[in-house]
């Protein structure tokens, strides 16, 4: 299977190589603000029966790209597929989002963690991997991912989503020594779990660090940023498996990004984590992200998903602003800039307005 895609905009810019126009994919482009997602849900039963069917989740993974110009797609699955492979049981509450039956609340339960095996116990995740590649047909490119450290450890012992991040936060000060032991087997897990995707077929990485600003920055110097770097570090050597190569593969690495909402304090050291890419929200101005981290990594961003609920005049207008600011700031080219969201679509959203965003871009950074 050849490793280069028809369309490779998204990974020639993740290089800061120049390209025709700016890539855009969506975070949560696959999902229920699409009619064809719930009918296919519906069929399924359950979000966690499509993301364990890797034929349901290879269907739903391609029914953003029937729709719009995407320059990549994205493996249909979860972050919390990790946990659940190590015992939690994750299972959802219809309106209260994703909870675990076992959460770990102690250095105890920490310690009977482990890493799990990828071609077991997450087989599903890479067998969706191998299926959605060989549907793609070349076309784009598809993006594995996985949670970050932190962000899994807030699920973990929350037991769910949070509003104040008490239990994890109350563990961050009193058991340090535990959340350490509980963010090194992450750490362990997550790279076992990128590598195997990679090995099965991903084309870049992303690592989702979506709780990453609740915290100080002296705690997230702390608990998430060394977590982040030894991961781009392992992974830039080839750790976690066997490097396995795809034929003319041989030549370019599989890029990573580092996304995080509310990591602009971060910026430079992110720039520095041996990362491809750093993933920004809309708090930050993507021209002073580009600024600050002068062309060590290409940016990934950054519209606040609200624009999406904007008229079309309103969304070409911000899209506009977003794709000058990073021009602005990355002395006067658009290379190195993959555009995205700020952070995922919601279910009430409309597809229509998405076109029109995926088509801006498109059209308004043609070159
Ligand atoms: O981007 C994509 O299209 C790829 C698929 C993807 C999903 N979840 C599918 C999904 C990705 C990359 C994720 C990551 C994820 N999951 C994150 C990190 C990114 C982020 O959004 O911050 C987090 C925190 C989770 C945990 C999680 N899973 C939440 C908070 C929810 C929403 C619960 C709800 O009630 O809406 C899920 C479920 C989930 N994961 C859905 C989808 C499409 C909704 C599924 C459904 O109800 O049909």
């Amino acid at each position: 299977m050849p490793n280069t895609p028809a369309n490779d905009r998204f990974l020639r810019a993740l290089r800061r190589e120049p390209v025709d126009r700016t890539p855009v994919w969506l975070m949560r482009q696959a999902g229920r603000y699409l009619p064809e997602y719930r009918e296919t849900r519906k069929r399924a039963g359950s979000f966690l029966a499509m993301a364990k069917n890797p034929e349901i989740a290879c269907e739903v993974t391609l029914q953003p790209l029937a729709r719009f110009d995407l320059d990549a797609a994205i493996l249909f699955s979860d972050i919390l597929t990790i946990p659940d492979a190590m015992g939690l049981e994750l299972y959802f509450v219809e309106g209260e989002g994703p909870k675990f039956r076992h959460p770990v609340r102690d250095a105890a339960a920490i310690a009977r963690l482990g890493v799990p095996d990828m071609e077991t116990d997450l087989r599903y995740v890479m067998d969706a991997v191998r299926t959605i590649r060989r549907e793609l047909d070349g076309k784009v490119p598809l993006i594995g991912f996985s949670g970050s450290p932190w962000t899994l450890a807030c699920y973990m012992v929350e037991g769910g989503g949070s509003k104040d991040f008490a239990r994890i936060k109350a563990m961050a000060l009193n058991d340090p020594k535990a959340l350490h032991a509980l963010l090194s087997v992450n750490t362990d897990a997550v790279i076992a779990y990128l590598s195997a995707q990679r090995a099965a077929g991903a084309q870049a990485l992303q690592v989702f660090d979506t709780w990453g600003g609740v915290l100080s920055p002296a705690m997230y110097r702390e608990f998430s940023l060394p977590y982040l770097t030894r991961i781009a570090g392992e992974l830039a050597r080839g750790e976690g498996a066997e490097r396995t190569r795809h034929v003319g593969e041989a030549d370019a690495r599989t890029p990573l990004i580092l996304f995080g909402k509310g990591n602009a304090t971060h910026l430079e050291a992110l720039a520095a984590s041996g990362a491809d890419g750093v993933g920004v929200d809309w708090l930050v101005e993507l021209g002073e992200a580009a600024r600050r981290t002068q062309g060590k990594v290409a940016l990934q961003g950054n519209l606040d998903p609200a624009t999406l609920y904007g008229s079309p005049e309103a969304i070409r207008s911000e899209v506009r602003r977003a794709l000058d600011s990073y021009r602005d700031g990355n002395g006067g080219s658009r290379d190195g800039h993959v555009f995205n969201l700020g952070h995922g679509m919601s279910p009430d959203m409309d597809p229509a307005h998405v076109a029109v965003l995926v088509d801006e871009v498109h059209a308004y950074s043609a070159r």
